[in-house]
């Protein structure tokens, strides 16, 4: 199986962007983590801070890919182009989330991914992921 992990903006800062809310490995560190625990799974990996760039990652993989974790971060409140591409593409997508956005601001409330996605797993910190991953090759 091929999976994709996609990153959105200021997730390269992970491990010391507010660690109190998403903690303090980096995703380098728990990718390789993560690989090892999914031997058998190709697991590639792309981060951006920039919308467009998600939007071309997402159209380039997404009619070849057995599955995609998504986490769009900010963007998953904005952005309308980014939910229309998980819309058009035909590999399934997971919407993942560090924290519990449900239990943060309002704004956060908001996705324009999640109508689209094949499921949506937060506030497990980056074990969310696991979880992912596992929803994606079972
Ligand atoms: C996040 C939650 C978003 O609201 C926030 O903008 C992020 C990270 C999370 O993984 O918890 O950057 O997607």
């Amino acid at each position: 199986k091929q999976l994709i992990i996609i990153n959105g903006p200021n997730l390269n800062l992970l491990g010391k962007r507010e660690p109190e809310i998403y903690g303090s490995k980096t995703f380098e560190d728990f990718l390789k983590t993560l690989r090892s625990k999914f031997s058998g799974i190709n697991i590639d990996y792309y981060q951006s801070n920039i919308e467009g760039e998600l939007i071309d990652k997402l159209q380039e993989i997404g009619f070849s890919y057995d599955g995609i974790v998504l986490n769009a971060a900010a963007y998953t409140h904005t952005s309308v182009g980014i939910g229309d591409t998980v819309k058009a593409i035909t590999t399934p997508v997971v919407e993942v989330h560090i924290s519990n956005t449900f239990s943060r601001e309002e704004f956060r409330h908001q996705s324009y991914i999640s109508p689209h996605a094949k499921g949506v797993i937060l506030g497990f910190g980056l074990l969310s992921y696991d979880l992912a991953v596992e929803s994606l090759i079972l």
